[in-house]
């Protein structure tokens, strides 16, 4: 690699990006330190966009310059401030009220915790170009689980590897003894070839102090990671679930602590095996409320989830893998530390490309859990926390829509953003086809079988009667049914999309349909 020595004098450096798929590895150092190490999709003279560097650590000292693309020494620029598009958050393909990343490529939530009076969302973050690559710790931060503010990138790549993910926890009692006033821990997966589980803190939520003995857990077998941290208040000590793969078996294990950075072994849970993803990859583990008990949840990356119930050491499943998250486009979901309102409030990744835009992918809505009467036994029921509903319009609703066989009603035209709610009730002998845009659902109320393309997942209960819910932003469509016990996302890129119901094999009634828009979460943006 060639090499230049640049002093900084702006906070910013710009590398000239494209969409080229050719990736070129660049090194900054400071001082012999190494500061960043990545790989590019380097812009020769067509820059098509500019990926930022916030090098203010280095302000007026000079730095080294590696590239193993050298016209990058002459393309480069600075900037004071950070650069952002004119029409940065009111994109064409920004989804209006998810969570995405003002530049590069998001995957998994990671870090989901209320800190001293603010939601903190960290993510599993590419800064440099639309793909997953060179993974560090994004960060944001909201007063209400909607709004949300980007704030500089919290973790980066070091000695112990990529950014993988992990969580946070509000070390309040400062059992690790780093603040005394207790403060935010993070604890995520440095990885390389053999990954270990490592060890952040903060007390102000802004600046980030990677722990000075890590590893925390050296590696227990390759490909270990993603550990997810709760605080056992009956015996007053943490657990962590870390996935460690055991040969080809999907496996997480349960680990305790005092103080976040001595961890002992308690037990571990066997998944599925190979490419059955059952307890594979991001465990999250947590108690819910059943009747007039405490059931504990063990739940892997692709939603199925074990319930059961938890001694303190060793996690006793009282049921198969469950399922109530459907489709591809959910991934890798934790639930946030120390919720203030007490409760258990889930966010995933949504497989979601924004094809042509600098920025790609998004997060679920926050989803509050709970359990609810399934067909056989309690069932996790997934819904949109109640804030959510601050971004309705005022909405239009149908009453009593009576549809013949054949008779198909368009509603809308032209949506942007919406949350749509149709009531079923009493028996029909007709199908449901809902069309959003490109995409048609249809029910069939007799076999309860809800579908969409290929997949098809049925309602539990028996009553007739049902409300679907689906919410539509520029990226996804999201679908909830049967109380939240059927939660189902669908990637579906739509700047506008037009509704209609149509009945098939019979006449439908339809008691009511409830048509809002959505406003846009983002800041400056209009309603
Ligand atoms: C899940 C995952 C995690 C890993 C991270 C890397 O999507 O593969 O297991 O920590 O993504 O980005």
């Amino acid at each position: 690699m060639k090499s230049v020595s640049l002093s900084v004098r702006h906070r910013w450096l710009l590398v000239p990006s494209s969409w080229n798929p050719a990736r070129y590895r660049v090194q900054i150092f400071d001082d012999g330190k190494i500061l960043h190490d990545f790989v590019s999709p380097l812009a020769g003279s067509a820059v098509e966009w500019w990926a930022s560097i916030d090098l203010a650590s280095s302000m007026g000292r000079e730095i080294t310059l590696l590239s193993e693309d050298d016209s990058l020494f002459e393309m480069i620029r600075w900037s004071d401030e950070r650069p952002a598009p004119s029409d940065l958050y009111r994109e064409p393909l920004r989804p209006l009220f998810h969570f995405s990343c003002r530049q590069g490529w998001l995957n998994d939530p990671n870090g989901l915790v209320w800190y001293r009076g603010e939601y903190h969302l960290f993510y599993q973050h590419n800064p440099y170009f639309t793909d997953w690559g060179n993974m560090h710790w994004g960060h944001a931060v909201s007063p209400d689980l909607i709004h949300w503010t980007e704030l500089d990138i919290a973790l980066f790549p070091d000695e112990h590897g990529a950014m993988f993910s992990g969580c946070a926890v509000w070390d309040r009692e400062n059992t690790s003894g780093l603040h005394s006033d207790g403060s935010m821990v993070l604890l995520y997966t440095g990885a390389k070839e053999d990954s270990t589980q490592c060890l952040a803190h903060s007390p102000d939520g802004r600046e980030f102090i990677k722990y000075s003995g890590n590893p925390v857990i050296p590696t227990i077998e390759r490909g270990n990671r993603d550990p997810k941290v709760f605080r056992d208040h009956a015996r007053d000590r943490w657990v962590m679930a870390l996935y460690v793969p055991d040969g080809t078996r999907h496996a997480i294990h349960l680990l305790s602590s005092s103080d976040l950075k001595l961890w002992t072994p308690l037990s571990r849970v066997l998944g599925g095996e190979g490419k059955d993803t059952f307890l594979f990859e991001c465990p999250d583990m947590f108690p819910l409320r059943w009747q007039d008990e405490e059931k504990w949840i063990l739940i892997g990356a692709d939603g199925q989830y074990l319930i059961g119930s938890f001694d303190g050491a060793v996690f006793m499943p009282e049921t198969g893998p469950l399922r109530s998250i459907f489709g591809t486009s959910y991934y890798a979901g934790q639930t946030f530390d120390s919720e203030p309102r007490g409760r258990r409030v889930l966010v995933g990744w949504l497989r979601s490309p924004a094809n042509g835009m600098t920025f790609s992918q998004c997060m679920s809505l926050p989803l509050e859990m709970s359990l609810a009467q399934g067909d056989d036994g309690p069932r996790i029921a997934l819904n949109p926390v109640s804030e959510v509903e601050t971004l309705w319009q005022p909405a239009k609703i149908w009453h009593e829509l009576s549809l013949d066989e054949g008779q198909r009603e368009v509603l809308a035209e032209a949506m942007d953003g919406f949350a749509l709610t149709i009531a079923i009730s009493g028996e029909n002998e007709g199908h449901l086809a809902l069309k959003l845009g490109e995409t048609e659902f249809l029910y069939g109320p007799a076999s309860r079988q809800f579908s969409c393309g290929e997949t098809s997942v049925r309602i539990p209960g028996q009553a007739p009667a049902l409300d679907i819910r689906i919410y539509g932003d520029r990226t996804t469509l999201e679908v909830f049914a049967a109380g939240g016990m059927i939660y189902w996302p669908i990637a579906d890129a739509a700047t506008s999309r037009s509704l209609s119901v149509e009945a098939r094999r019979g006449r439908l009634d339809l008691s009511m349909i409830s048509l809002s828009g959505m406003k846009s979460s983002w800041p400056g943006a209009l309603d």
